[in-house]
């Protein structure tokens, strides 16, 4: 059965869309059949895998009462084992804000659920700022990945990140796991890096990846190529790692404490 990990953070520009993507490639590269979903609007993903954005502009939900299958708007990609969707919208939900209720929060969960078992690993790449959409990719996944960029207020939006989720975990999915709190754009012979993992290390120490995501100016350069990382440079030292992560994800046992909170 495929594990669905959601990319999420509240802040906007941590590395969540970068991450979803190269994630996505390791974990279909490493032998897994993955599908990657951007539930974000904006096409990052689709570009980078070389779809051009109306190509991958669907149907899926343009009559919410017809039954909704996403099979038949799973894109096959250059790359062995990877798939793709992109899902964007979700009716009703994404102008909804946090603490509002949620309404009609199953229907992620319940148009993955027949495709589950077709993968290993399902990358659901979120869009910035909590809204009903996260909230979908939330109920519906079963581990969540925490992306954060060294500075100041960062350490605050992991707070307010892992506050949501107990609360999605406490009324919706109370086997929503941490997979890991990964620092990305991590700048080595830094002192506000180095200062700001040891803080992470230290606010959370069972859910601090060992793997970090080193800046890169090779990153920016796949962007502005329309290209992902991993195939454009898989030498990289970005691309190593995430290489690595998928062998410490892989490894790794997730957890929560026994009241089911974090
Ligand atoms: N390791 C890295 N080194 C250098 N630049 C990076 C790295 N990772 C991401 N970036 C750049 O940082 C910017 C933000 O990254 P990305 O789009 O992945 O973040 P995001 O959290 O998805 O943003 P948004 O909140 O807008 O969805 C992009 O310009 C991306 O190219
Ligand atoms: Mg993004």
């Amino acid at each position: 059965m495929g594990k669905i990990i959601a990319i999420t953070t509240p802040k906007g520009k941590a590395g969540k869309t970068t991450t979803a993507i190269n994630l996505a490639i390791a974990f279909a590269l490493s032998g897994k059949k993955t599908l990657l979903i951007d539930l974000d609007t904006a096409g990052s993903c689709a570009v980078s895998l070389g779809f051009s954005k109306d190509e991958v502009a669907n149907k899926l939900f343009d009559d919410p009462k017809s039954e909704i299958s996403l099979r038949r708007f799973i894109l096959k990609t250059v790359i062995e084992k990877l798939y793709f969707i992109q899902i964007g919208r979700l009716p009703y939900l994404d102008t909804q804000k946090l603490g509002e209720t949620i309404t009609n929060e199953l229907i992620l969960k319940n148009i993955l659920e027949p495709e589950k078992s077709k993968y290993e690993s399902i990358i659901l790449d979120c869009p910035p700022h909590i809204t009903g959409t996260i909230n979908a990719g939330l109920i519906a996944a079963d581990s969540v990945l925490i992306p954060v960029v060294p500075g100041k207020l960062s350490i605050a939006s992991v707070r307010r990140m892992i506050a949501h989720l107990n609360t999605i975990r406490e009324q919706y999915n109370p086997e929503l796991k941490i997979e890991g709190i990964l620092l990305t754009m991590y700048e080595y012979n830094n002192n506000l890096s180095f200062t700001f993992k040891k803080e992470l290390f230290r606010n959370y120490p069972k859910y601090t990846l060992n793997t970090s995501i080193p800046k890169s100016a090779t990153v920016k350069e796949a962007a502005a190529k329309k290209k992902s990382l991993l195939i454009y440079h898989p030498n990289d030292k970005a691309a190593k790692a995430y290489f690595r992560l998928v062998d410490e994800i892989s490894e790794r046992k997730l957890l929560f404490n026994s009241k089911g909170k974090v």
